[in-house]
């Protein structure tokens, strides 16, 4: 890091978990696995915290806010990969245009849901309205995804294809700590 100062130290900072992260995502490829499982394994964990958060009837208004610090992290992280580099793919190599718009439609409600959440940290009946309401919304999306999208997509593509994919999910993912 010699000679590149603070700011070009604090970008090398940022920029390594990244790179790490696209090496281990072409990693898990070479080992066989399946480029999509992270994001597969997202939509089990994110649909797992909001039925927590649902049975969360007596919660503090300081469990809520960390039930949607979690919440929010982690679906962001999740759309910023599928956002960035699965739809854009997905549109340009499985000549899925039409259900690609829908998905990034659905992320839009989903994101509307994510803030009336936060908003609702007070207020018992709307915060279990959002918590209910992305249920809803994300577990036909996530079924989707999994049964027609990520499968149309794989079909599609080599293992070097896959390798590629898997290294951009993870270096995207990665840009949010
Ligand atoms: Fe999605
Ligand atoms: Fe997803």
């Amino acid at each position: 890091m010699i000679g590149l100062g603070a700011a070009g130290g604090a970008l090398v900072g940022r920029l390594l978990p990244i790179l790490i992260a696209n090496a281990s995502g072409a990693a898990r490829v070479t080992m066989g696995q399946d480029p999509f499982a992270t994001l597969i394994r997202d939509h089990r964990e994110l649909l797992d915290l909001l039925e927590r958060m649902e049975h969360s009837v007596d919660a503090s208004a300081l469990r809520k806010a960390t039930f949607a610090y979690l919440f929010k992290r982690k679906i962001s992280k999740h759309a910023m990969a599928e956002e960035n580099v699965v739809y854009p793919t997905l549109t340009d190599h499985a000549e899925r245009a039409e259900a690609t718009r829908k998905l990034y439609e659905e992320h839009a409600r989903m994101k509307i849901l994510l803030f009336e959440l936060e908003q609702s940290i007070s207020n018992h009946e709307s915060w279990f309205k959002a918590v209910r309401g992305l249920s809803e919304e994300i577990e036909p999306h996530a079924r989707q995804e999994e049964e027609v999208e990520f499968p149309a997509l794989g079909a599609r593509m080599d293992k070097a294809g896959k390798m590629k994919l898997a290294r951009k999910i993870h270096g995207e993912q990665a840009v949010i700590v």
